[in-house]
């Protein structure tokens, strides 16, 4: 069965132009390509060139005309506030089309920026669509994160127009949202010129005269909009995502190859056809949202679901298996810390057998590391195959996978699966030589990369450059260290950079510790990724005070904790800073964070040599308790 993957793979490597050709067959263009990779545009070249098409007519009017209008599209499914609401492919379409028009009104257009700041309710997906309606383009920021990151993001993309909401819903407690995207907009100094705000029953949001318009006031007014052809080298949108500065990326998706990659991921990886129902619980603001809750199930002509709500909790530990067993999912991707929340709280999968599951065919993780105890424990509970898949923000879509389509892999826990067509893979040394199977190196993909990825980085080739492309001449270096085994399985192994994976959440280490090092008491700091049982990495900072300083460590914790959660936002997790009397370093002065890392992780760490003073990770040891 795996010979069907590897003439796919065959077939796509002898030619890759005829590959995704052949899979641009299943998008509606307004004009067909001048050429399928054009080489000399932008960093590597730019694929669908010359071609033009409106992403959002193929996610909605497409389906409408070809007679699916009565199906549905969208399910939401939000037990914060015991609403479920099914919105069929001909009012998805036509809700849409308000608020494209609402936004038109406010003057969007073509190329235009839109930033769009809002919990998982259905406007977030139409607001994404709406700008794709009108060729504009969105930047979705993830509620979790606090007004500062949120103004960096106004402030790089300047949005003409915001679309936000008076608040999100936590388990206890309701997020304002609009004093958050107030004091965002005060800080940046790029201004939008209108902001349109969805007023939740929950909460309702003061607004600012002449600034701010009521979302569903707007619609109701706004005549419909029809879908703009864009070329298909045009942006989408911009993902920023953490980088190894405190400046986050500005990950640009262009229109027409991300259409064409995720529209052939959803059989060739899920296995699903048009009209299945297909769940992605992740949130609109990450990458995972944007191509897996919102285009590729709608580019396919699937029903999607959005869930306002947790793993655990709303109310209990069988709210997933509830929501595939009520919409009859065939299909469930989630990140792992969500399958561990559950597991410790109902290890012998007791609530899920509460369940008719009986359309539920697979699950598939993603946005971290699946540990194998994790791995096992779901696919025997479960008793379907549990696919493990790597990617990252800056590809859009799957790198390794299983293959419904070609028949899944036996199983291999710890593994993330194969190659997809569109990739060549390899684990490099430090001197950029492919390293043979079986030897952990530097994953990277070799140059261009498939439809999809990201061409470059929001008005910053540069950047995109530097980050990517410069380590090794020819390929784009992923961040990631792992191993290709004989089989051709890939095993991720970490990061080879400062981003940690909270709760399967990307962040910078290296922004925290900017933000540590700007408390006035703080001399240096480190911060590492400490492994956690539950969020897989949670972030653990350690600083050096000032001479002279005589307040209480415990209460300088406390406002660095603090601070953290006002600079970065709640999704960093930063609940763990400890005063130490000095770092370990090495002669040179470079902190030793992999040996911070270790003793953190209850491990003997391996002292290098080149240690300053072995007293210092003494030190570190007994603040950590060890
Ligand atoms: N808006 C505002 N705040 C948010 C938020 C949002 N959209 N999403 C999360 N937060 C807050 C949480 O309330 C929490 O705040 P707290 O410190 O006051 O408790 C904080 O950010 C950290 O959130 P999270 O890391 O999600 O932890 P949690 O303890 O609330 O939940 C899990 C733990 C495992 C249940 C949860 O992380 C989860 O469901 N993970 C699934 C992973 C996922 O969807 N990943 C996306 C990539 S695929
Ligand atoms: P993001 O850009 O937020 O999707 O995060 C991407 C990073 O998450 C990758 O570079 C990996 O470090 C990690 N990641 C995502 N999926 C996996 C996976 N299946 N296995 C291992 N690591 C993963």
């Amino acid at each position: 069965m795996t010979d069907a993957y590897a003439a796919a793979y065959a077939s796509w490597h002898a030619d890759p132009e005829a590959w995704w050709a052949e899979a641009a067959e299943g998008i509606d263009w307004d004009r067909r390509w001048d050429r399928v990779l054009d080489p000399s545009r932008a960093l590597f070249g730019q694929w669908f060139a010359g071609a033009r098409l409106n992403v959002s007519h193929n996610c909605l009017d497409r389906h409408v005309a070809a007679g699916r209008g009565g199906q549905a599209a969208l399910i939401y499914d939000s037990p914060m506030t015991g609403r479920i609401e099914t919105f069929s492919y001909a009012r998805l379409t036509d809700r849409t089309a308000k608020l494209a028009g609402a936004l038109a009104r406010l003057g969007v257009g073509r190329g235009d920026r839109v930033v769009i700041y809002m919990p998982m309710v259905p406007e977030a997906l139409m607001a994404m669509l709406a700008c794709a309606r009108l060729g504009a383009i969105h930047s979705v920021v993830f509620g979790g994160f606090a007004a500062a990151e949120l103004s960096a993001r106004i402030a790089d993309a300047k949005p003409k127009a915001i679309v936000s909401a008076s608040c999100g819903l936590e388990p206890g407690r309701v997020v304002a949202y609009k004093p958050l995207l107030d004091a965002a907009i005060g800080l940046s100094p790029h201004k939008p010129d209108a902001c349109l705000i969805l007023q939740r029953e929950a909460l309702a949001a003061a607004m600012q005269p002449g600034r701010d318009h009521d979302l569903l006031e707007a619609m109701e007014a706004a005549p419909p909009h029809d879908p703009v052809p864009v070329e298909a080298t045009d942006p989408l949108y911009i993902l920023y995502t953490s980088g190894t500065t405190g400046r986050p990326k500005g990950v640009l998706r262009d229109a027409g190859g991300y259409a064409v990659a995720l529209h052939r991921s959803m059989k060739m990886i899920y296995g699903m056809d048009a009209g299945d129902v297909f769940w992605t619980a992740s949130d609109v603001g990450w990458v995972v949202g944007h191509s897996y809750i919102v285009y590729a199930p709608l580019l396919k002509g699937c029903t999607t679901i959005m869930y306002e709500g947790k793993p655990v909790g709303t109310p209990d530990a069988g709210a997933f298996w509830r929501v595939l067993a009520q919409h009859r999912a065939r299909v469930l991707f989630t990140a792992p810390t969500a399958m561990r929340a559950i597991k410790q709280q109902d290890p012998e999968g007791a609530l899920a057998k509460k369940y008719d599951l009986s359309a539920f065919e697979a699950l598939f993780l993603a946005g971290e590391r699946c540990d194998p105890p994790t791995a096992i424990w779901a696919a025997e509970m479960l008793q379907r195959p549990v696919v493990d898949h790597w990617w990252q923000t800056e590809t859009g879509w799957p790198i390794t996978a299983g293959f419904r389509e070609f028949g899944l892999f036996p199983a291999k826990p710890g593994t993330g699966g194969r190659p997809c067509p569109g990739y060549d893979l390899h684990a490099l040394d430090d001197a950029g030589h492919v390293l043979p199977r079986g030897q952990t190196g530097n994953l990277a993909l070799r140059l261009p990369l498939p439809p999809g990825c990201a061409p470059t980085l929001w008005h910053n080739d540069e950047g995109y450059r530097t980050a990517y492309l410069s380590d090794f001449a020819g390929w784009y270096r992923t961040g990631d260290a792992g191993v290709v085994d004989a089989d051709g399985d890939v095993s991720v192994m970490g990061r080879t950079d400062d981003i940690i994976n909270v709760a399967g959440h990307r962040l910078s280490t290296g922004q925290m510790e900017e933000v540590l090092a700007s408390h006035p008491d703080v001399a240096e700091c480190a911060v590492v990724g400490a492994a956690d049982e539950l969020k897989g990495q949670t972030p653990l900072g350690l600083v050096v005070l000032k001479a002279g300083v005589a307040r209480e460590p415990a209460e300088i914790e406390r406002e660095l904790v603090a601070l953290v959660r006002d600079r970065i936002g709640p999704v960093a997790a930063f609940k763990d800073a400890r005063v130490v009397p000095r770092l370990p370093k090495t002669r040179s002065g470079k902190i030793l964070r992999a040996t911070i890392r270790a003793l953190a992780d209850g491990k003997t760490p391996t002292v290098p040599p080149t240690i300053e003073d072995p007293a210092a990770l003494e030190e570190v040891g007994r603040a950590l308790g060890r």
